[in-house]
C-alpha cells in the first residue's frame, strides 16, 4: 500500500470550451483558454517549480520561482499568473531561469529554520521539495543572518499548530481561508522581512473567527501549519480513499495512515460532492473510532437494571434470535420491529431491513429520516415523482438566486455553504427564509437580498404568499408551466394563491414578516435568473412540513426554475447517509427505490429472489411502535446505529415504550441513552472499519472503504447477517458488493449501480441504469419523473402548538458545526471545545423581561416536559422565539418538544413548541440522575477496557 498522490496543477482548471495549443519545451500541448501555462506544463508531466501557487486557488504570483521564458516576449514572467496563447512557445528550463530560481530559492532558505531533519513536515515539504527541484548546492548569503519573525507556537486550537518562524508568506493560508472556506480569517500582518501570517486581530487560531476547516493546513507547503496528530505520529506512509461518516454533504477523504492508525484526513480533490475541502469534523473528528468509551465486547443483560454480562459474539447472537423467536411465538409475528441507521452503509441499511421483513415476517422497520426528512420524500415524490433532491452541488455555480429556506449551511452541510458563499461572492442574490438571523445573513463578502424571519410555524403561509406574488403580478413561467405541468392543477393553485388571505398583507400578520420583503423576495426568485431553493429540517419538522415541501416544489415548477444546472429543489439532508436509508427501503410501507409494499410485481421480486413471503401490510413507525409498545402489542425492537431516547421527541413517552418492551437490542459504537433500556448490547463498527456505500444529499452514491479491522471484530452488516442466520433466514455474503449486486438487481433506479463501477468513476449519482449508465447528476431535465409536475394547494393550517400565557415562547431548534447530531461521536473529540454544552438563545428583551442574564442557568419548560441550561442573549433570534441545538444528553432537549407531527408522515415538529423560560438555580432532578447514570455507562466502558 501506498500514498494515494494527486497531482497538483498549480492552478485551477478553465472551464472554457474554446481551446488553444502551444509548444512548451519542443511539445505541443492544447489546453482550454485560460489555463496557466503552469497548469499546460503539468498536463504534460513538465513539472515547473512552485511555492505559491496551488491548484485549490487562484494564481498569486509571488514567489517568482516558476519563472519561464516565451520566445519573443521580453522577461521571465510567471507561468502560474500568464495564461496560455495560440501559438506561443515556452521554456521551462534554461540556464537564465535556472539561475534565477536557484535565487529565490537560496533567499528563501537563509531566513528558514534549519532543523529539517527533526521537522514534522520532512519528507512531506515543498520548500524542502523546491530546493531539490532548483539544484540549490548552496545559500551565498550564510545561515547566520535574520531570521523569519518568530512569535512562538500557537497550539490553541486542539488539532494544528501555527509556527511562525517557518512560513515563507506565500499566503496560500491566507487565500484557501477566503476562497475555499470563505471565512476570512486570517490576513497578513506587517510588512516586508517582517510579514506574518495573522489569525484575526493577531490572536491566537482558537479565539479567532477560524472554524477549523484546515484548508489553510492543507494548502501549507510548509510545516508552519501542521496537524498536531502528523507531529506526534509522524508523516503517513499509505492512504485509502474514502468517504465521510458525518453530515450528507459526502466529503470523499484520504484517510493517510501509519499501519493501522490514522495519521491525518486529507480531503479529496476528486471526490465530486467536495472537491477537495472539508469541515471540522471530518477533516479532525475522527478519534471517536478509538476512543475509550467503545464498547467491544457483545453484553447482555436479563433486566435493565441488571448489571450487564459480557458475553462471547456467539452467545449475543443466538440470544438475540432465540429472544426474538420467543417474543414472535408469544405475541405474534408483527410484535417486533427494527430501526435502520442513516449513519451506516447503503448495504447495512439494505439488510436491516431485509431481516425485519424476510426474517422477522413483517414490515415494522423505520429509520431516523422519520424525524427529519420523511416530508421531503412525500412532498418531492408527489409533485415530481422522486423522493429526493434534484441536483448536483456543483450546480450552484449556475445559480442566480438562492433562497435557503429553514437550513443553517454553515453549521449543517459547511463544505456545501463555502461552495455557495463563493457563488454568492460571485454576484449571486440571497433570499434566507429562517425565524433566525443564520450566519449567511450576514457573513464577510456575503449579504442576504432579504432575510425573512418569520415566526416558528408559518412557512406554508410565507410560500404561499410568495407565490401570490408570483401569480398575481405575472411573474409565472407560463411556458414551462404548459408545456411540464399539468395545467388544469396549475389553474386551482393559482386561483388558490390568489386569495386575498394569501397576499403578502395578510400573511404578515400571521408570520411577523412585513409584506414588502415577501414581495421584494418573490419577485427576486421569480426575475433573478436561475432559481435554487435549498431547504433543511427547519422546513421538514413541523406538522405542516409535506405541505411546505410541496409548497416550495410550487414555486419552483410555476417560474420554471427546475430541471436544468443552477435552479432545483434540493433538501440539505442531515446525516451522512440519510438518502440511503430511505432510499433502501427502511420505510415500513416501502421497498428500496420507493416502491410500496403492496405492489404485488415488486413484492413478487423480492419473494423470489429471497425466497420468502412478505407481508404486504404496512408496519409500524417508530412512533407507532413505540405507542403499540406502551399499549402492549409490541414487545422487541433491534435498534442499529441509532439513539431514539435522544433523538425522537417526547423522550418521557419514548422512554416509556422502550421500559415496556420485553427485548431492546442496540446495536451502536457507545452505551447511548437508548441502551439505558437494553437487554442485549451489541458492539457497532465504525466508518473506518468497513467497505460499503453513503448516499449523500445530492443522491451520490460513493465508497466507503476499510481502513483498518474492526475493532469489535466484525463490520455491522456481519452482525445483522449472522441474527438473520440465526433466526433461520439464510444468508451469505462475503463482501458488501455483494448486497450492492442485490439492490442493484432488485431496484430499478439503482440498477447500474456496482462496486467495480463506483471504484472507476469515483461516484454516480442515481438514478443509474440503462438509461443512464453513469448517473443523473440533474433530474427532471426533459420531464418530470412522474409525467407531469403536480401543482398541490398547500392551505395553511396552523400547528396546534399555541403560545399563551403558561408558554408565551417558540422554541425552535438547530445544530452547530463542531457538533453532530446527539453527538456521540463529535462530543467524544476536541470538538466539544467549541461547543460544550447546548445552551438557549434568548433574544435580550425576553432576557429582560424574565431577569436573566448572559450565562444564567435557565429551566426551559413546555407542557411535554422541562430541562435547564444555560442562556445565550443575542439579536439573532426574534423576541417571542427561543432557540437551541441538541446535541448533548444532559440536555435532552426533547423532554421538551411534544407528540405533534407532520399530517402525513409523522415527522415530528421539532421546530416549533410553545415554552416558558424563566431563572433556575441550576439542572433538574432528572439531569442530575442522567449524570448519575452516564458516569455508570462510563464506568462499566472503562472496565471493560481494562479487563481487555
Ligand atoms: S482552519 Fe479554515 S477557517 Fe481556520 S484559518 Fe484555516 S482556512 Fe480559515
Ligand atoms: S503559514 Fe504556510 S501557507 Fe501561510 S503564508 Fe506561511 S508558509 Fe504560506
Ligand atoms: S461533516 Fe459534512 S461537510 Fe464536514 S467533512 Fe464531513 S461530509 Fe464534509
Ligand atoms: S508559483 Fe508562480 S509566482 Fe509563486
Amino acid at each position: 500500500m501506498s500514498l494515494v498522490q494527486e497531482i497538483d496543477y498549480g492552478t485551477p482548471r478553465s472551464n472554457a470550451e474554446k481551446t488553444v495549443t502551444l509548444t512548451i519545451d519542443g511539445q505541443q500541448v492544447t489546453v482550454p483558454e485560460g489555463t496557466s501555462i503552469m497548469r499546460a506544463a503539468m498536463q504534460m508531466g513538465t513539472k515547473i517549480p512552485k511555492l505559491c501557487a496551488t491548484d485549490m486557488l487562484e494564481a498569486f504570483g509571488s514567489c517568482r520561482l516558476c519563472l519561464v521564458e516565451i520566445e519573443g516576449r521580453a522577461g521571465t514572467p510567471a507561468s502560474c499568473t500568464t495564461p496560455v496563447a495560440n501559438g506561443i512557445v515556452v521554456r521551462t528550463q534554461t540556464e537564465r531561469l535556472k539561475r534565477l530560481r536557484k535565487g529565490v530559492m537560496e533567499l528563501y532558505i537563509s531566513e528558514h529554520p534549519l532543523d529539517c531533519l527533526t521537522c514534522s513536515a520532512n519528507g512531506d515539504c515543498e520548500l524542502q521539495d523546491m530546493a531539490g527541484a532548483v539544484g540549490l548546492r548552496e545559500v551565498r548569503y550564510g545561515y547566520e543572518g535574520a531570521k523569519h519573525p518568530n512569535p512562538g507556537i500557537d497550539e490553541s486550537n486542539p488539532y494544528f499548530t501555527y509556527e511562525p518562524s517557518k512560513c515563507i508568506v506565500c499566503s496560500r493560508c491566507v487565500r484557501a481561508c477566503e476562497e475555499v472556506q470563505g471565512t476570512f480569517a486570517l490576513t497578513i500582518a506587517g510588512r516586508g522581512f517582517g510579514s506574518v501570517v495573522s489569525p484575526g486581530m493577531e490572536e491566537p487560531f482558537f479565539g479567532s473567527e477560524c472554524v477549523s476547516c484546515g484548508a489553510c493546513v492543507q494548502a501549507c507547503p510548509t510545516a508552519t501549519l501542521n496537524e498536531k496528530s502528523v507531529i506526534q505520529i509522524g508523516t503517513p506512509e499509505h492512504s485509502v480513499v474514502t468517504t465521510c461518516a458525518y453530515c450528507g454533504v459526502g466529503c470523499s477523504f484520504k484517510a493517510e495512515m501509519r499501519g493501522d492508525e490514522v495519521v491525518r484526513m486529507v480531503p479529496y480533490k476528486d471526490g465530486k460532492a467536495n472537491r477537495g475541502h472539508s469541515c471540522v469534523k471530518g477533516r479532525f473528528a475522527w478519534g471517536y473510532a478509538t476512543h475509550q468509551d467503545r464498547i467491544l465486547k457483545p453484553m447482555i443483560r436479563g433486566k435493565i437494571t441488571d448489571p450487564w454480562r459480557e458475553v462471547s459474539w456467539d452467545e449475543a447472537i443466538a440470544h438475540t434470535a432465540s429472544e426474538f423467536k420467543r417474543i414472535q411465538a408469544k405475541y405474534g409475528k408483527r410484535a417486533i420491529g427494527g430501526i435502520t441507521s442513516s449513519r451506516c452503509t447503503n448495504e447495512e441499511t439494505f439488510l436491516v431491513q431485509k431481516l425485519v421483513r424476510a426474517a422477522f415476517g413483517n414490515n415494522n422497520v423505520d429509520t431516523c429520516a422519520r424525524v427529519c426528512h420523511s416530508p421531503t420524500g412525500y412532498g418531492l415524490k408527489t409533485t415530481f415523482g422522486t423522493s429526493a433532491g434534484t441536483q448536483d452541488f456543483d450546480t450552484i455555480e449556475h445559480a442566480d438566486v438562492v433562497m435557503v429556506i429553514g437550513a443553517n449551511p454553515t453549521d449543517g452541510h459547511p463544505v456545501f455553504a463555502s461552495r455557495m458563499k463563493k457563488r454568492l461572492r460571485q454576484g449571486a442574490k440571497l433570499i434566507v427564509v429562517d425565524p433566525r438571523r443564520i450566519d449567511l445573513v450576514r457573513t464577510p463578502h456575503v449579504e442576504a437580498a432579504y432575510h425573512l424571519p418569520l415566526r416558528p410555524g408559518t412557512n406554508v403561509a410565507v410560500l404561499s404568499a410568495m407565490a401570490h406574488v408570483i401569480v398575481t403580478e405575472g411573474l409565472v413561467n407560463e411556458k414551462f408551466v404548459r408545456e411540464r405541468c399539468d395545467w388544469d392543477e396549475f389553474g386551482d393553485w393559482a386561483a388558490f394563491v390568489s386569495e386575498s388571505r394569501n397576499s403578502p398583507e395578510e400573511v404578515a400578520k400571521i408570520s411577523g414578516v412585513p409584506a414588502e420583503a415577501i414581495r421584494g423576495a418573490a419577485r427576486l426568485y421569480a426575475t433573478g435568473g436561475n432559481g435554487a431553493i435549498y431547504y433543511g429540517l427547519g422546513v421538514t419538522e413541523h406538522s405542516q412540513g409535506s405541505t411546505t415541501v410541496m409548497a416550495i416544489a410550487n414555486l419552483a415548477m410555476a417560474t420554471g426554475n427546475i430541471g436544468r444546472p443552477g435552479v432545483g429543489v434540493n433538501p440539505l439532508r442531515g446525516q451522512n447517509n440519510v438518502q440511503g436509508s430511505c432510499d433502501m427501503g427502511s420505510f415500513p410501507h416501502e421497498l428500496s427505490g420507493y416502491r410500496h409494499i403492496s405492489d404485488d410485481a415488486t413484492r413478487a421480486m423480492f419473494e423470489a429472489l429471497w425466497g420468502q413471503p412478505l407481508d404486504e401490510e404496512p408496519g409500524l413507525r417508530i412512533p407507532n411502535m413505540l405507542d403499540a409498545a406502551v399499549d402492549g402489542s409490541f414487545k422487541a425492537i433491534y435498534i442499529q446505529g441509532e439513539d431514539i431516547l435522544q433523538s425522537d421527541p417526547d423522550t418521557h413517552h419514548v422512554a416509556a415504550g422502550l421500559a415496556a418492551m420485553e427485548c431492546v437490542v442496540v446495536h451502536d459504537l457507545f452505551l447511548n441513552e437508548t441502551a439505558n433500556y437494553a437487554h442485549i448490547f451489541l458492539p457497532g463498527s465504525t466508518f473506518l472499519e468497513k467497505d460499503g456505500t453513503f448516499t449523500n444529499a445530492e443522491r451520490r452514491i460513493q465508497l466507503v472503504r476499510k481502513v483498518m479491522a474492526p475493532r469489535n471484530g466484525f463490520a455491522d452488516w456481519e452482525i445483522t447477517m449472522a441474527i438473520a442466520n440465526a433466526m433461520g433466514f439464510k444468508i451469505d455474503y462475503a463482501h458488501p458488493s455483494q448486497i450492492m449486486d442485490e439492490i442493484a438487481r432488485l431496484t430499478p433506479t439503482f440498477a447500474g449501480v456496482s462496486f467495480e463501477k463506483l471504484d472507476r468513476l469515483g461516484s454516480v449519482q442515481w438514478p443509474c441504469n440503462e438509461k443512464a449508465p453513469e448517473g443523473t447528476p440533474v433530474m427532471h431535465m426533459s420531464g418530470f419523473v412522474r409525467g407531469k409536475g403536480k401543482f398541490v394547494i398547500t392551505e395553511y393550517v396552523a400547528t396546534d402548538e399555541r403560545t399563551g400565557p403558561r408558554y408565551p415562547l417558540l422554541l425552535t431548534t438547530g445544530r452547530i458545526l463542531s457538533q453532530y447530531n446527539v453527538g456521540a461521536q463529535t462530543r467524544r473529540t476536541a470538538n466539544v471545545l467549541w461547543h460544550e454544552e447546548d445552551r438557549l438563545e434568548i433574544h435580550p428583551h425576553d432576557a429582560e423581561q424574565r431577569g436573566i442574564r448572559d450565562g444564567d442557568w435557565v429551566k426551559l419548560a413546555s407542557r411535554a416536559g422541562e430541562t435547564t441550561l444555560r442562556a445565550l442573549i443575542t439579536e439573532r433570534v426574534a423576541p417571542g422565539v427561543v432557540y437551541t441545538t441538541f446535541h448533548h444528553p444532559h440536555t435532552q432537549v426533547n423532554v421538551v418538544t411534544t407528540e405533534f407531527s407532520d399530517w402525513a408522515t409523522n415527522c415530528p415538529e421539532y421546530k416549533v413548541t410553545a415554552v416558558q423560560v424563566m431563572p433556575s438555580n441550576g439542572p433538574t432532578q432528572w439531569q442530575e440522575q442522567y449524570e448519575d447514570l452516564a458516569r455508570k455507562s462510563r464506568r462499566i466502558a472503562a472496565t471493560v477496557e481494562a479487563a481487555e
